[in-house]
């Protein structure tokens, strides 16, 4: 997915209970930009910073070790994270005073695309490490102790999640309901505006093996909801029990049957890989829920084209009909770029068209931001940034619309809800929609963990309110809020 997720991970610990030994202890900070992609792995370099006796703490000011998991998809995305590093300096230098060492790594995109340079921009950084040496962590942290400067952005041919700590160790310091497992990582897809092949490198999947036994001990661990992560997770074609490839239609059938998962989503797909076998799979599995991000950046087949999307704006209805067809309550999300190079007012209109056509429940939208290294950046008809916000700021009204619209239609719909926790109000609970929208709902406690029917009765902004659909008792109290 996009930048909304951004944000340090969840942190739990249960040092509160023992001051002395966790202050005792080393301790870890991360912060994740970009993608769920850099969430996900933001958790596994605390992990396996974890085996090494660190604890993860919630603020830089704490930490022995601050990491800095950084996103390069587009120039902002890149720029914050020298912002940042100016604030993470002032931490170490006054830990330095203090004569406590602070090592500053950077990890992520940002340290895959410009490794080196890095350093030399910003000499308080100790150590850059690219997505695929997480497993090595331990290692360089060590060398970068004893020596500042250390570079390892290297593509290595041995699996990094074989390396890596159980992903549910990190669940069950969440104590979440839902998880993200990642089954495949890197693109070969090469839009041309994109820097993902570049900072992932090829696509690679997980063996069913190994995803299998992640999501088995997730779901002891309680997790109810898995989200398959990759970034082109509909190209999945991981190596399966017998020998043979399998695709992701066929590792969402097999883990639905896993006892405890009650909810699969995948996310982000690229419309060339909604296969026939996966639109089966969203008819047939009423586990895998009825929401779809199929990102289609643009509605022109010609700005399509020099994207090297390779599908036309026609492929992408069709593709849109099928899967309606198979699961007709299903609503999709998308991403946009506007002002991609050469766009004109017509390209832009077959966008605004297209987004009409479909009607999304959400959508990601972007200025075109071009990237070193990509062919679109080497493009002569760069378009001015007026222009590029002009279309945004259309293009994010009409969504807007679009969102609203489908936030209406939810009410009066009964539909599942995955209780999490109390909510604000005295006597309500919070879950979440199939939708993903979080639901208010006067409960019991005891609902938390469970997948009840909820009538949907209004909307707010991010969020929907109901009443347990099959509890009339219910329905009275908070008819009389
Ligand atoms: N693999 C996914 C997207 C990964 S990047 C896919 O194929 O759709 C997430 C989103 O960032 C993209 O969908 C795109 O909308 C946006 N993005 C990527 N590169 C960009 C760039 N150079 N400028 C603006 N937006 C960009
Ligand atoms: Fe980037 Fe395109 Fe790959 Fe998505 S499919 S990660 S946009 S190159
Ligand atoms: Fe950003 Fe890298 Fe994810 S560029 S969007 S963090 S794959």
């Amino acid at each position: 997915m996009s930048e909304t997720l951004n944000g340090p991970t969840d942190k739990t610990t249960d040092d509160a209970a023992r001051p002395a030994e966790a202050a005792a202890r080393k301790a870890v900070y991360v912060k994740s930009y970009g993608c769920q992609m850099n969430v996900y792995d933001s958790q596994r370099m605390a992990d396996v910073m974890g085996a090494e006796g660190y604890r993860e703490v919630a603020s830089p000011e704490e930490a022995d070790l601050i990491l800095l998991n950084t996103c390069h998809i587009r120039e902002k995305a890149a720029e914050k994270v020298y912002s940042e590093l100016g604030r993470m300096r002032v931490i170490k230098d006054a830990a330095r005073a203090d004569g406590r060492q602070v090592l500053i790594g950077v990890a992520g995109c940002v340290a895959q695309a410009e490794g080196e340079e890095i350093v030399r921009r910003a000499r308080t950084v100790d150590l850059v490490v690219g997505p695929q040496s997480y497993h090595r962590l331990p290692d360089l942290v060590a060398r970068a102790a004893a020596r500042p400067g250390v570079v390892d952005t290297e593509f290595p041919v041995e699996d990094k999640f074989r390396h890596l700590p159980d992903a549910a160790e990190a669940a069950t310091r969440a104590r979440g309901l839902s998880a993200f497992v990642t089954v495949q990582e890197g693109c070969d897809k090469f839009c041309t505006f994109c820097v993902v092949p570049y900072t992932r490198g090829a696509e690679v999947s997980r063996p069913v093996a190994q995803v299998l036994d992640d999501v088995e001990k997730l779901a002891r661990a309680g997790v109810r909801e898995v989200s398959l992560l990759g970034q082109n997770v509909n190209a999945y074609h991981g190596e399966g029990p017998d020998g043979l490839d399998w695709d992701l239609p066929r590792l969402l059938r097999r883990l639905v049957e896993v006892p405890g998962i009650a909810r699969l989503r995948y996310t982000t797909s690229h419309p060339r890989e909604m296969t026939d076998a996966l639109i089966a799979a969203h008819r047939d599995l009423p586990e895998l829920m009825p929401y779809l991000h199929l990102p289609v950046q643009s509605g022109s087949t010609r700005v399509l084209a020099a994207m090297n999307r390779k599908h036309s704006r026609e492929d992408y209805f069709r593709i849109i009909d099928r899967v309606r067809a198979a699961r007709p309550d299903i609503a999709l999300s998308s991403d946009f770029i506007v002002g991609f190079p050469g766009e004109t007012d017509a390209d832009f209109e077959d966008t605004m068209d297209l987004i009409r056509r479909v009607g999304f429940a959400a959508a990601y939208s972007f200025k075109y931001s071009p990237r070193p290294g990509t062919p679109a950046a080497g493009e002569e008809d760069q378009l001015p940034e007026t222009l590029k916000t002009e279309r945004l700021h259309a293009l994010q009204a009409l969504i807007t619309e679009q969102q609203r619209a489908f936030q209406d239609s939810l009410v009066g719909r009964v539909m599942d809800v995955l209780f999490e926790k109390p909510g604000r109000k005295p006597g309500q609970m919070v879950g979440r929609s199939p939708y993903l929208s979080p639901v208010q709902v006067i409960a019991p406690s005891s609902v938390a963990g469970t997948i009840v029917s909820v009538r949907i009765t209004g909307t707010q902004t991010n969020s929907l309110n109901g009443v347990l659909a099959d509890a009339p008792h219910m329905n009275a109290v908070q008819a009389a809020e």
